[in-house]
């Protein structure tokens, strides 16, 4: 159905060289698509797969070289072994397994702390070893956290089950949704669940202040019963499988390394988009409706036509870091466990790493370093790395010069992560408001700032609102 003409390109090429891309009127379309998708991450290939099984042609427009967004993938040289620094696991649902199904992707399952390998706990900001518990204090510990988790399941799940699923909050917005965390943790009495919240799926935020909304959303009904169950994971043990089945099935409906140039949502039944890709002549794309499946920050999407109120609600979204990655570390060979030995529910210290995991090759660990704002840069995220370790070769726990013999085979930032808005925003209506969106001006809206940051949300959100909504419109 992807209709390209050279002729076309041509023609549109020379008037991009006379005039802006922006005032250059009546562009001759060189692909025409039911549904172009900004954006080739964990909601964009999902919606670009289901749109292509029900029948409509599909263009993923991504700026990176690769597709699959924060799923990445480092392959130690010397082992073979590969390490996945993005996403690892999950969530055990039908929607999950049906799409690995269908891209044929074997899968296994794991209970990930029955996996677990031991690991020695610390504070990465003090230095003091937290030791390990005794066996009835380990038993009293065990028991605490199963209590929480089925006064959690009973009193807040079962009240809450629509968190799944997007942010479709009912009417009147329940205002304990809006209390910090802790708090609502304490009226419900959950709150032993808190560090293993926190530091299972990291980072959701500092875990007594975040909106209780959030809260719940990090560790939502799928999660936990994955959590107390299986997770899926890739028969592989490489997460990027997906993706790359993903890619085979999409061929050349993705356009990597792509620039969007201008995004034109002002005609009845159609979008235009121009897409720069290195080293060819500008593409204009013809869509008769657009997903934005990139994260909605202005930095990202400022430069669309957007509307006043597509501009004022982005505005409000504030983000906070994460850096993954392995790193290197000459001599040591176990697996470390970062813990707050003074903060409230034994969190680390932000910036911090949530520990050094053992990555499956020598000397190798999988690490996630988290900043509470998204001011900084991948080497403060390294500095943070060597301070830990500094400080923890005064108690011995790293060999004395690990501060200085860290390499980092492979790091990047995840930034912007965790795309939120303050309690007041969220009791005003700013979901219900956001979530207006969705269809108009032909544009439809995915992705973690509007299921979560989990790959199952996002597919429920995908499969359970956007698609069936977008399908109907196409006719479909
Ligand atoms: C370190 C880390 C570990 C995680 N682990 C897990 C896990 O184990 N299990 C799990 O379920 N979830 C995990 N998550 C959450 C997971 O990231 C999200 O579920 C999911 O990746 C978010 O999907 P998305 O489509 O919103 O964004 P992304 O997957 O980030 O995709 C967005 C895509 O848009 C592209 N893009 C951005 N701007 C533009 C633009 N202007 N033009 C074109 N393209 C653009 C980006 O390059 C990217 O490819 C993890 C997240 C992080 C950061
Ligand atoms: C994308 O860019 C990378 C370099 O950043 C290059 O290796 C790759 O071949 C490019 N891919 C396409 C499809 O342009
Ligand atoms: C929480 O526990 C207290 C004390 O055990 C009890 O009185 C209260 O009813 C419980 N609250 C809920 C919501 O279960
Ligand atoms: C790793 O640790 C184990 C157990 O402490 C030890 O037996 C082994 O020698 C160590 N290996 C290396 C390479 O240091
Ligand atoms: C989280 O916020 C609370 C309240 O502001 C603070 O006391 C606590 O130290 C913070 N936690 C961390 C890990 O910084």
């Amino acid at each position: 159905m992807m209709r390209l003409s050279h002729l076309r390109f041509a023609i549109w090429a020379s008037c991009l060289s006379h005039v802006t891309a922006s005032s250059c009127k009546a562009p001759i379309p060189s692909i025409e698509v039911d549904v172009a998708i900004i954006g080739g991450g964990s909601s964009g290939i999902h919606a670009a797969i289901q749109l292509k099984d029900a029948g409509a042609s599909v263009l993923v427009i991504e700026k990176k070289s690769q597709i699959g967004g924060h799923a990445e993938t480092y392959t130690n040289p010397d082992t073979g072994i590969p390490a996945n620094v993005g996403v690892v696991v999950f969530e055990d649902t039908k929607i999950v397994q049906t799409y690995f199904d269908r891209l044929g992707v074997a899968t296994t399952k794991i209970n990930p702390s029955a996996s677990a390998t031991q690991s020695k706990s610390y504070d990465f900001s003090l230095g003091f070893p937290i030791p390990a518990q005794s066996a009835a204090e380990a038993g009293a510990a065990q028991q605490a956290i199963a209590n929480a988790i089925g006064a959690y399941s009973q009193n807040v799940l079962s009240k809450y089950s629509w968190i799944d699923q997007g942010y479709l909050i009912p009417e009147p917005i329940p205002e304990e949704l809006t209390l910090p965390f802790a708090q609502f943790a304490q009226k419900y009495n959950f709150s032993a669940l808190l560090p293993v919240m926190s530091q299972f799926n990291w980072y959701p935020g500092n875990i007594s202040t975040i909106p209780a909304i959030y809260g719940i959303k990090n560790f939502g009904p799928g999660l936990l019963s994955s959590f107390t169950g299986e997770f899926i994971i890739p028969a592989s043990g490489d997460t990027r499988s997906l993706y790359r089945a993903a890619a085979t099935e999409l061929g050349d409906s993705v356009l990597l390394n792509s620039t969007i140039l201008h995004v034109d949502r002002q005609h009845k039944s159609y979008v235009s988009l121009i897409v720069q890709q290195p080293n060819q002549p500008p593409k204009h794309i013809k869509a008769r409706k657009l997903i934005v499946a990139a994260p909605q920050t202005l930095k990202n999407i400022g430069s669309f036509d957007l509307s006043t109120q597509e501009h004022k609600l982005f505005s409000k979204f504030f983000s906070i870091g994460y850096v993954a990655g392995v790193a290197n570390i000459p001599g040591l060979n176990g697996s470390l466990l970062n813990v707050g030995a003074l903060t409230p529910y034994n969190t680390p210290v932000i910036p911090g790493s949530n520990g050094y995991q053992s990555s499956g090759s020598p000397n190798q660990f999988l690490l996630g370093v988290a900043f509470d704002n998204s001011d900084y840069t991948q080497a403060d995220a390294e500095a943070v790395i060597r301070r830990e370790l500094q400080t923890l070769a005064a108690v011995g726990a790293v060999p004395a010069d690990s501060s200085q013999k860290v390499t980092f085979p492979y790091i990047s930032d995840h930034a912007p992560f965790n795309l939120r808005v303050s309690s007041n925003e969220i009791g005003a209506g700013f979901y219900n408001e956001l979530l207006s969106l969705e269809g108009s001006r032909n544009t439809y809206w995915t992705g973690a700032a509007f299921a979560g940051h989990n790959s199952g949300l996002i597919w429920n959100w995908n499969e359970g609102t956007v698609l069936p909504a977008l399908k109907k419109d196409l006719g479909l």
